[in-house]
């Protein structure tokens, strides 16, 4: 069975009520940051950490994804004849290749949980990252480029990324009881989905991006509801504590949550100052803006 990280889970079925009015005819994975739909910055992601087959779990209303990652052949004409060459090769570059991707169909919104078992077959009989497009992270190595690294050193299992959030906020998050921690890397020796800040095993949080066993499918296949009635990752992953290599990592980097208004805010902000080609105008305006508050 193949070690290395080649594929990537990418669930976009979800129906983005957080982020209405924006998400009723559009997909909340396509909400550009910047200029650069939050999905794409998924994909990017995942072939900077060897990934090269693009798994979509989508739903109704996802076409404009499948489009994002095909050929506009009349846009890509009229760029040609208007002679915008680097714009062309950058859109064309952002296409994965010809049977690379593939979208399978979540016909109910049953959880993070039944919607990475849908990708069961596609996925087979390997180890596979799955990545949450909403989870928008600025790091200098990306961050699943950070984790398969960091598993391939620890000879494989399940790896998470996970960062401290306020306790306040642990009914957001899968939440992990922390065992022994060695540099950035935790041992994760319990996991609990959205405990209620009183019940909540620490503030250690599980972020969008996790490389998983295939072992996860057997036990997703079980179908049983947890919190919110969904079918919960998080659950899954708890009866896989013990059996496998099993750590969380405290990835370098900042995590935007682009399914909070907030959060999207704050990731365009930050996102356009990192930017050189806009970070001098991005500042003043920002300091602008702050010297009228
Ligand atoms: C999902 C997972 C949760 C994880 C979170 C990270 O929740 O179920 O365990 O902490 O993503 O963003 P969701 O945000 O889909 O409710």
């Amino acid at each position: 069975m193949p070690n290395k990280v080649r594929k990537a889970v990418f669930p976009v079925g979800g129906l983005g009520t957080r982020f209405l009015p924006a998400t009723k005819a559009m997909p909340k994975e396509m909400l550009p940051v910047v200029d650069k739909p939050l999905i794409q910055y998924a994909v990017e992601e995942a072939r900077a950490a060897g990934i090269e087959e693009f798994i979509f779990v989508t739903g109704r209303g996802k076409t404009t994804i499948e489009d994002h990652f095909d050929h506009s052949y009349e846009l890509e004409s009229v760029l040609n004849e208007r002679n915008k060459q680097s714009l062309l090769k950058e859109l064309q570059a952002s296409v994965p290749k010809p049977g690379s991707i593939a979208y399978i169909r979540q016909q109910e919104p049953l959880g993070l949980g039944h919607a990475v078992w849908c990708a069961k077959r596609l996925v087979g009989d390997e180890p596979f990252a799955v990545i949450l497009a909403d989870d928008l992270i600025l790091a200098d190595t990306p961050c699943l480029a950070q984790m398969a690294a960091a598993r391939e050193q620890a000879g494989g299992g399940n790896m998470l990324a996970v960062m401290e959030v306020p306790k306040a906020h642990t009914s957001r998050y899968g939440i992990l009881s922390p065992g022994k921690e060695t540099d950035n890397l935790i041992e994760i020796t319990g996991l609990v989905e959205k405990p209620a800040p009183e019940k909540a095993p620490s503030n250690m949080a599980v972020i969008g991006r996790y490389i998983l066993e295939p072992t996860i499918f057997s036990l997703l296949e079980k179908q049983q509801r947890g919190a919110g009635n969904e079918i919960q990752l998080t659950d899954a992953l708890s009866e896989m504590l013990g059996d496998v290599p099993f750590y969380g990592m405290k990835f370098d980097g900042t995590r935007y949550d682009c399914g909070d208004k907030i959060g999207f805010l704050e990731a365009n902000i930050a996102f356009a100052l990192h930017r050189t080609d806009m970070q001098d105008d991005m500042r003043d305006i920002v300091k602008k803006i702050a010297n009228n508050l």
